[in-house]
């Protein structure tokens, strides 16, 4: 199988968080073909109702599948993960998704103190997933969940350029840090795609110095793991499509997306999904 023979990958996630996970996906795949897909339409997932949250997906998969025909599908959101991977896996069985889940596991093994904090959307941490990853690896640590309401925005707006106030950020890492019986928080887990790009904000304003865990490259290199390797390497062309499911992504957006080498096509994406997401919603 030669490089222009492959399936492309798709990648997941409800807004622009995914683009964490895509440009370490990036790095490991160069031979690679990506379609970015961010459900802006269910923007943002941390607080839908679980019931309604899971049948949005699937039947948004039942689509996208169909239409995309990718190798596999990468889930770059911690709150769709959590909650509907074990679905989509059980509706969809010819396809492979790697999903995106909380690191408890790498944070409970790397933490000294054994005060472990996970910032994530108020789904994620809602999740029985979540409180199960708890239970399995990190009994032994004491873990502060922290369901942020307003980060995933925050995080949009400011990967668009937008100016966020130092306080208000604040306000939501704040309850990550926890101090115990001379003890302090060592590590605090980015239990949303979103979060990364706002890693050096968190840096700045943290009371005191924390590691930040990512999981964008560990998910890059299970997905990488899953896919035939190409006989010859062949340099790509051409940008990768990104799709909208509201059809109507912003200029900002639109340019931030550009600057990832994808390309919204508008349309692709116009009132056939627009439509779409109407019925799905
Ligand atoms: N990026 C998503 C995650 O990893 C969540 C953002 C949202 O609330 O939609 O959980």
């Amino acid at each position: 199988m030669t490089a222009s023979e492959l399936k492309p990958i798709l990648v997941f996630d409800s807004g622009i968080g995914g683009l964490t996970v895509l440009r370490e996906a990036r790095v490991l795949m160069p031979e690679r073909h990506f379609i970015y897909v961010a459900d802006d339409a269910g923007f943002p997932y941390g607080g839908w109702e679980e019931a309604a949250l899971k049948e949005r997906v699937i039947a948004l998969f039942g689509r996208l599948l169909s239409e995309h025909d990718p190798e596999i599908c990468v889930i770059a959101c911690n709150t769709a993960f959590t909650l509907v991977g074990a679905d989509l896996r059980a509706a969809f069985p010819q396809m492979t998704f790697v999903g995106t889940v909380p690191a408890i596991k790498p944070a409970a093994e790397r933490t000294r103190s054994g005060l472990v904090s996970v910032l994530a959307t108020p789904g994620t941490v809602k999740r029985a997933y979540t409180r199960d990853l708890i239970q399995s690896f990190a009994s032994q640590c004491h873990v502060r969940l922290v369901g942020s309401e307003n980060l995933a925005k925050m995080a949009e707006a400011y990967i668009r350029g937008e100016k966020l106030d130092d306080e208000t950020v604040l306000a939501e890492i704040a309850p990550c840090f926890v101090e115990m019986d001379g003890r302090k928080t060592d590590i605090v887990v980015l239990a949303c795609t979103h979060y990364p790009f706002m890693a050096n904000v968190f840096r700045r304003l943290a009371p005191w110095p924390v590691d930040w865990l990512d999981p964008a490259e560990a998910i890059a290199r299970r997905a990488r793991s899953l896919v035939p390797q190409p006989n010859g390497f062949e340099p790509l062309n051409g940008q990768d499509p990104a799709i909208f499911t509201s059809g109507k992504p912003d200029f900002a957006t639109r340019r931030l997306m550009q600057g990832f080498g994808l390309t919204v096509a508008l349309d692709a994406i116009g009132e056939k999904r627009a439509g779409h997401a109407e019925a799905i919603g």
